[in-house]
């Protein structure tokens, strides 16, 4: 009899040491005429818990972690095969309470197929929603889309199924969905354990963008810092091409669709959509003004859809079990469920799948069990680096677009990083500036001088010098930076830096001689 073992080749599971675990289970099973397949999955995310090893029993899944290579002589001796008792147990995985409280939506087969396998994911719902959307005519796709209140999980938050429609009303020869998977944010994992752990979900949900906007071609602009997120992408592509996903004609349909993965080049910047799209054509990753929309000028001056990953791989459910459900999720106008990313100084790091409207507090003491360190959380930062830094007294806010913009923050790409209590908030908002400084675009003044203005007017502050004329600069500095700047990496590099002065004026003072010199 064969047993199916699973070991993650996520990427995240890999930093971990899985291929290391994987070999050994082979070698092991092996010397004891053991007939193991082992099936590379992706996460389920659970980071602290990878590698985690799963084996398939009659009695369903039962899993162990983290399992290092050294374990597995002593996992095989307590019956791992057929779900043995060993001190790494964890029982049915989806039991483990961080997974068991989730809404798997997007998610659903993340961790559980074998990613290149086009059968599994088909045995797992997969093509259900692209084989609805092939009888549907491209109005009423953008209509379920709309109506599910999708909303694009890049940062912006824009109605995914209002982009679609400007792009399908845009007479055009040829036009082009563009996939943004640059995943630039600090915190943030989701677009890649996607593609790693269920690629063939994102191609679903653009072969239909495709389909619902009359677009032949697709690109997928994934980070160079992924290059098994960009090999795993590549293989499903190949696989969708034999399988007549993708190619001259979708599922048979009249229309064809055809994807390439294409490799970033580097720079955060790259993630803002027309400097991506300056840089898809090959040029530097400059942002381009708007008006016109890429929506109606795009890549190559042509009508392009282009959304993030998540935006992209939640279609497929909503065409397979319509607008309602989706919609159904949610609290006001933030529908659906949301992969939250928790991150940074917190004891139970991943990424959490839930309907909108969690408050923070129950994100991060609840879910992620509070910091790593055990000391008490002093602040998180929600939306990556452009995003504001929450004190606890804030941790009531739900998770919502519009309860963080009330409370001046930004949900972002949902990434949430956790500080304890030895975080310095001033070198958090020189930070801020720092990093706009370096990954400034140069096309603009205010983001392009301000931000280097700003680290030198933080350090006079740190260095006592006039301090309360220098904090009246930096809000001077921020509000130009926030009003005056052509896209949000001069606009909201204002966030960290007043949200960290607003909330912890305590921290923005001299910083001890001895301290400085660290
Ligand atoms: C500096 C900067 C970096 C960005 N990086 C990303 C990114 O890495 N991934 C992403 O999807 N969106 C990123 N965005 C947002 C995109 O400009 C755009 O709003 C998004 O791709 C639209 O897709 P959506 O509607 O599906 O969210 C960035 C924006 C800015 C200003
Ligand atoms: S805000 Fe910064 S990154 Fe954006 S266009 Fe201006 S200089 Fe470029």
């Amino acid at each position: 009899m064969t047993v199916t073992i699973y070991v993650p080749g996520d990427s995240g599971a890999l930093a971990l040491g899985a291929e290391k675990v994987a070999k050994a289970i082979e070698a092991e099973a092996l010397s004891r005429g053991i007939d193991a397949r082992i099936v590379r999955n992706g996460s389920r995310g659970l980071y602290w818990l990878e590698p985690m090893v799963e084996v398939a029993t009659d009695a369903g899944r039962v899993a162990y972690g983290p399992v290092s290579a050294k374990d597995v002589p002593t996992l095989f001796d307590a019956g791992l095969v057929s779900g043995g008792q060993h001190k790494l147990s964890l029982g049915d995985p989806e039991k483990i309470p961080f997974l068991a409280k989730q809404t798997r939506l997007t998610f659903a087969r993340c961790g559980i197929t074998d990613p290149v396998s086009l059968e599994d994911y088909e045995v797992h719902g997969g093509l259900t929603g692209l084989r609805n959307a092939v009888k549907m005519i491209p109005a009423d796709i953008v209509k379920q889309v709309t109506d599910s209140g999708l909303r694009g999980r890049g940062g912006a938050g824009f109605p995914t199924g209002i982009k679609w429609k400007t792009v399908l009303d845009t007479a055009a020869e040829q036009k082009y969905i563009v996939c943004n998977a640059d995943e630039g944010d600090s915190a943030t994992f989701a677009d890649r354990m996607i593609m790693e752990g269920d690629p063939f979900v994102l191609i679903e949900g653009m072969a239909i963008a495709g389909l619902a906007t009359g677009a032949t071609k697709g690109f997928v602009y994934i980070r160079s810092e992924y290059p098994h997120a960009i090999a795993v992408m590549n293989k499903a592509v190949q696989v969708a091409r034999s399988a007549g996903i993708l190619g001259k004609s979708v599922l048979g349909s009249s229309q064809g669709f055809d994807l390439e993965i294409r490799s970033g080049a580097g720079a955060y910047v790259c993630g803002e959509e027309t400097s991506l799209l300056n840089s898809l054509e090959g040029k530097r990753g400059v942002v381009r003004a708007k008006p016109p929309l890429p929506a109606i000028q795009g890549l190559f001056g042509k009508p392009t859809v282009i959304n993030n990953v998540i935006s992209l791989a939640s279609v497929p459910i909503i065409m397979d079990k319509g607008a309602e459900y989706y919609r159904d999720f949610g609290m006001g106008r933030s529908r659906g469920t949301i992969p939250i990313q928790i991150a940074g100084n917190v004891k139970h790091g991943g990424l959490f799948e839930v309907a909108f409207g969690l408050t923070l507090g129950e994100i991060v003491d609840e879910i992620g069990g509070g910091t790593a360190t055990g000391r008490p959380v002093k602040a998180v930062q929600v939306g990556g680096p452009l995003g504001a830094y929450f004190p606890r007294t804030l941790f009531d806010t739900p998770f919502d677009y519009e309860e963080f913009a009330k409370r001046d923050g930004l949900i972002g790409h949902a990434g949430i990083t956790v500080f304890d209590d030895s975080a310095d908030m001033l070198r958090m908002a020189r930070f801020a500036m720092e990093f706009c400084a370096i990954e400034s675009c140069g096309k603009c003044t205010p983001c392009r001088i301000g931000s280097t203005r700003g680290v030198e007017t933080l350090d006079k502050v740190a260095g006592g010098i006039e301090p309360e004329k220098n904090l009246a600069l930096v809000t001077d500095l921020c509000n130009t930076m926030k009003f005056g700047s052509l896209c949000a990496l001069g606009g909201f590099t204002p966030y960290p830096v007043m949200s960290a002065l607003t909330h912890f004026p305590e921290d923005f003072r001299p910083v001890p001689v001895a301290q400085a010199a660290e």
